[in-house]
C-alpha cells in the first residue's frame, strides 16, 4: 500500500500507516469534543466537510490556487477546510481580503507555527518566524531603512540615478551579452538560469557589496534550487499540518533542509568576513549597516523590544532570500509571455524605438514614457499570479470577518490568484491582454485598474520590497527589449503550465535570442 495521493511523500508501510492512522484518529476525535463555542451574533464558518485524519487534503490536490478558488464559488470569501486535523480560513474576493489586512490590520498579521519554517534561516527568518509583534516590527522597520538607502544611495558615476539603477543596469547590460554568447555557444538557453543570477547579483550588490560570476558553481547552484524550497514552504504543504508525515522518508523535505542549511551557511561566510573587516567610517552595504545598528544600541527605544545581534543581523539572509527568487521568477515569466504573444514582444519594442530608440542605455525614469510595458507587466503579474497565496497568516486574537467567528492563533490563506481572476472584477480573466490597463487615449496606465491586481499581498505584511521588485523588471525588461528578439526553438510551443508553490514557476525550457538593428556587435563595456 502507498500514499502516492498525498503530495510530497514517498510510500510506506502497512503497518506504519495503521499506526499512524489510529494516532491520528484520537486525536481527531478528542480535537472534535473541544469545539470552538461561537460568540452571540456570529456565524459558524462555512466550508466542505472534511475526512478525519487527512482533512480536505484530497479536494486541494496539486493546484490549491485553483481548488480554492472552485470553492471559494460554493461557500463565498470566507470559509474554512481542514488540513489534517488543523483548520484553516482561506480569504478571497478583493474586498473582503482588505477588510481583513487593511481595516484589521492588526488582527491578521500574524505568522502560523509552520514545520517548515523552522528551517528558514534557522527558525530566524523575519518573513516566515512567529515573532511576536514586537520584535517582528522592529525588524520589519530596521530592513525597510535598510533597503531604502542602499536603493537610493548615489551610484558610482553621475550617469545612474542612484545604486540601485546602476546594479541593475550593468547586470541588465551584462545579461543581453550573456544570453548572446550562449546562443552563439549552443544556440539556445535555459533563460531562468541566467536571469537568476543576473537578479541574484543586484540584491547581492545591495547586501553584501559584491557580485558573483555567472560561472561562480556555489552562487549558481544555490539559486538553482528556488523551486524546491518554493513547493515544501507554499500554502498547503500537508506535512505542515498533519505531523505523522514528518516521519515519513520525503525526498522533497531533505532537499528543503539541505538548501536552507547550504543557504545559511553561505550567508553565514559572508557575515564573518563582514564582522572581521567592520569599520564603523566606512559602511559598504546592508550588511555593515545592520551590524552597526548592533553596535549602536541593542534596545530599541520606541517599543522598548530587546532583540538580539543574530536576529538583527539575520535580517539580511531575508532580504538576499526573498530578492532574487521572486524578482527572477517575474522575469522569467515575462521572457515567456514575450516568446508566447510576438506580436506584443514587437510592439513592445516599436514602443521602446519611438520613445528611447538604440542611442542610450534605458533607466528607471523612462517608466512613465513606456505606458505599454507597465501594461505588459501588471498583465503578466495578474496574470501568471505567481504568488498565488501571499505567506500564511495567523489570527493574533479572537476576530470576525463578514459575519463569521474565528478563533485566535486560526491559520489563513490570502488567495491572490482568485483576486487576479475573479470574473467579477475582469473581463475575459483568462485572457492574457495587457490592453485592458491601458488608459482609454492609451497614453498612460490606468492606475485604478492596475492597482486591482494582487501580487504583493497588503497591509501590515504587505512586501516590503515591492519598490525594488517593481523597478528590477522594469529596468531589466527594458534592456532586454530594446537589444534582443526572444523566440521559442523552430517547432516548439513554449510551455506556459504553471508549477505550483511559494512562486509558481513554469517549466525549464530552452529559449534563443537574436540581437535587434543597432546591438549587433558585442558590447565591451559590459560586466565580467
Ligand atoms: C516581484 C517581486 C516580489 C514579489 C511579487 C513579492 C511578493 C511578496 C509577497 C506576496 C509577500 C507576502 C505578503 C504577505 O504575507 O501578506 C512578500 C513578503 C516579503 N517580501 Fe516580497 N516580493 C517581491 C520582492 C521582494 C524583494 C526584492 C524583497 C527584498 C529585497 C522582498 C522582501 C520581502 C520580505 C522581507 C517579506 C516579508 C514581510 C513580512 O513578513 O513582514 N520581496 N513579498
Amino acid at each position: 500500500m502507498s500514499l502516492r495521493f498525498l503530495p510530497f511523500f514517498d510510500s510506506i508501510s502497512i503497518s506504519e500507516g495503521l499506526v499512524a492512522m489510529v494516532t491520528i484518529c484520537i486525536v481527531y476525535i478528542l480535537l472534535q469534543k473541544s469545539r470552538v463555542k461561537i460568540p452571540e451574533g456570529l456565524k459558524q464558518l462555512p466550508g466542505p466537510h472534511s475526512l478525519p485524519i487527512i482533512g480536505n487534503l484530497m479536494e486541494l490536490g496539486w493546484n490549491p490556487h485553483l481548488s480554492l478558488t472552485a470553492m471559494s464559488e460554493r461557500f463565498g470569501h470566507v470559509f474554512k477546510i481542514h488540513i489534517g486535523s488543523r483548520p484553516v480560513v482561506v480569504l478571497s474576493g478583493s474586498e473582503t481580503v482588505r477588510q481583513a489586512l487593511i481595516k484589521q490590520g492588526d488582527e491578521f498579521a500574524g505568522r502560523p507555527d509552520l514545520y517548515s519554517f523552522q528551517y528558514i534561516n534557522d527558525g530566524q527568518s523575519l518573513a516566515f518566524s512567529t515573532d511576536q509583534a514586537g520584535v517582528w516590527r522592529h525588524r520589519r522597520k530596521l530592513a525597510q531603512n535598510a533597503l531604502r538607502s542602499f536603493a537610493t544611495l548615489k551610484g558610482q558615476t553621475p550617469e545612474y540615478s542612484c545604486a540601485l539603477e546602476e546594479h541593475i543596469s550593468k547586470e541588465g547590460l551584462y545579461l543581453v551579452e550573456r544570453l548572446r554568447k550562449v546562443t552563439k555557444a549552443d544556440g539556445c538557453f535555459d533563460p531562468f538560469r541566467h536571469i537568476v543570477v543576473s537578479v541574484a547579483n543586484v540584491i547581492c550588490g545591495m547586501c553584501f557589496g559584491r557580485r558573483y560570476s555567472h560561472d561562480h558553481e556555489e552562487l549558481v547552484s544555490l539559486v538553482n534550487l528556488s523551486d524546491e524550497f518554493g513547493q515544501v514552504v507554499s500554502s498547503g504543504n500537508p506535512a505542515d499540518f498533519i505531523p505523522f508525515l514528518r516521519l515519513l522518508p520525503s525526498k522533497t523535505m531533505k532537499k528543503f533542509v539541505d538548501i536552507n542549511n547550504r543557504f545559511n551557511k553561505f550567508v553565514q561566510k559572508i557575515l564573518r568576513e563582514h564582522y572581521e573587516t567592520y569599520d564603523k567610517n566606512n559602511i559598504r552595504d546592508i550588511t555593515d549597516s545592520l551590524i552597526d545598528h548592533c553596535e549602536d544600541r541593542k534596545l530599541d527605544e520606541n517599543s522598548n523590544v530587546q532583540v538580539s545581534d543574530e536576529k538583527i543581523v539575520g535580517i539580511v539572509n531575508d532580504l538576499f532570500g526573498a530578492g532574487f527568487d521572486t524578482i527572477s521568477t517575474a522575469l522569467s515569466w515575462s521572457v515567456m509571455y514575450l516568446v508566447a504573444y510576438p506580436k506584443i514582444h514587437e510592439k513592445l519594442y516599436q514602443e521602446m524605438m519611438e520613445k528611447i530608440g538604440t542611442g542610450r542605455t534605458p533607466q528607471l525614469s523612462d517608466k512613465t514614457n513606456l505606458p505599454y510595458l507597465d501594461c505588459f507587466i501588471t498583465e503578466v503579474f495578474r496574470h501568471s499570479s505567481f504568488l498565488p497565496f501571499t505567506i500564511p497568516h495567523c489570527t493574533s486574537k479572537d476576530t470576525s470577518l463578514n459575519g463569521y467567528f474565528i478563533p485566535k492563533d486560526t491559520c489563513v490563506f490570502i488567495n491572490q490568484w482568485q483576486i487576479n481572476h475573479d470574473p467579477d472584477q475582469w473581463k475575459e480573466p483568462s485572457m492574457f491582454n495587457p490592453d485592458r490597463f491601458l488608459s482609454e487615449d492609451g497614453v498612460e496606465i490606468n492606475k485604478t485598474e492596475a492597482e486591482k491586481v494582487m501580487v504583493f499581498g497588503l497591509g501590515k505584511r504587505r512586501c516590503i520590497g515591492e519598490y525594488i521588485g517593481r523597478s528590477e523588471v522594469f529596468l531589466f525588461l527594458t534592456i532586454l527589449i530594446q537589444r534582443l528578439k526572444f523566440s521559442s526553438l523552430p517547432g516548439e510551443m513554449p510551455d506556459m503550465t504553471p508549477i505550483y508553490g511559494l512562486t509558481m514557476k513554469h517549466n525549464r525550457c530552452m529559449l534563443t535570442v537574436a540581437p535587434r538593428p543597432g546591438f549587433e556587435e558585442f558590447c565591451s563595456e559590459s560586466l565580467h
